[in-house]
């Protein structure tokens, strides 16, 4: 589900996003491990503030593992109260570390709480994160059961409630939604790349030219083993040409036909066709 962002639903998801906030000691920022930077609310660092956080790179399973340690290395920085850690909600890997880490950053806190009298109690989370991220995979998969509507939207308004996660940690049951920094071109066209945003949204040949210019110069191997290619050429009509034509995708009359082939690129790397891909990396910031 792909939410149209407007002043309006910023503002409030904000709203919703601070007032859960009062609630809870740590916040989990989900962003998709193959673009930890475009899937990031531009607005987070001042949203979450003076909180705890615990950065998910999720889907780490279709991210290039190598990549996936720069980020790691790039976001847990010593002494500072924001951590990171790689996930993969569907299967769950990685998933145990995140209550072990809340404890650690939490330690001093309950600490605290506790040689006031404070009754020891579950540390409490929220959950935040732009659209497709998996949020509500994740939510499901810490609670073991089926609780986070996918899709659920800002605006819809419901009794909070609370996820049990073991003993030691409590989930809000629906979680933040936010919104991705559009502004960017690039940005726009990694999020699409992904599939975290409507095809509709961004013209798919023009998706397809950003992903083939990124593999040539990322990935170029991959590129040439997949389509068959000797040397990728350096026009991007020609590389459109080469790959449509190994592949079939013709009109009738036998000129390539464009958006079939930009439709077949875009579909191939969303199914790993191509390994597994990292659209950014931390050195290119
Ligand atoms: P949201 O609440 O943040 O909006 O995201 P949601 O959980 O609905 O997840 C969006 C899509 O991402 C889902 O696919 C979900 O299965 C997939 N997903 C979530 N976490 C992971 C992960 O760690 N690894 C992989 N490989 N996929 C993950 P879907 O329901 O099939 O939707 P779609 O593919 O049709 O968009």
């Amino acid at each position: 589900m792909t939410i149209q962002w407007f002043p309006g639903h910023m503002a409030k998801a904000r709203r919703q996003v601070t007032e859960k906030l009062k609630l809870i000691d740590i916040v989990y920022e989900l962003v998709d491990a193959r673009i930890p930077v475009s899937s990031r609310n531009p607005m987070i660092d001042e949203i979450i503030s003076n909180k705890p956080r615990i950065i998910l790179l999720n889907k780490a399973d279709m991210a290039d593992a190598k990549v996936t340690r720069e980020w790691l290395d790039y976001f847990n920085l010593p002494g500072s109260s924001t951590k990171a850690i790689a996930i993969d909600s569907q299967t769950g890997k990685g998933i145990q570390q995140i209550a072990t880490l809340s404890k650690e950053l939490l330690k001093e806190k309950f600490d605290k709480m506790q040689s006031r009298g404070i009754r020891p109690r579950a540390i409490r989370a929220l959950i935040v994160g732009i659209p497709n991220v998996g949020k509500s995979t994740l939510i499901n998969r810490l609670a073991k059961k089926n609780i986070a509507q996918t899709g659920d939207r800002p605006g819809v308004t419901k009794a909070q409630q609370w996820v049990k996660v073991g003993k030691e940690l409590e989930l809000l049951d629906t979680p933040g939604i936010l919104w991705p920094k559009f502004e960017d071109q690039e940005v726009g066209y990694r999020l699409a790349t992904t599939g975290a945003i409507k095809d509709t949204i961004i013209n798919l040949q023009d998706i397809a030219v950003f992903a083939l210019r990124f593999l040539t110069d990322a990935y170029p191997e991959r590129l040439k083993d997949r389509y068959g290619l000797e040397e990728i050429p350096e026009d991007i009509v020609e590389l459109f040409d080469a790959i449509g034509s190994k592949r079939g995708c013709k009109m009738s009359g036998g000129h390539i036909d464009y958006d079939k082939t930009a439709e077949l690129v875009i579909r191939e790397i969303r199914s790993e066709k191509l390994g597994k891909i990292s659209l950014e990396r931390p050195e290119k910031l």
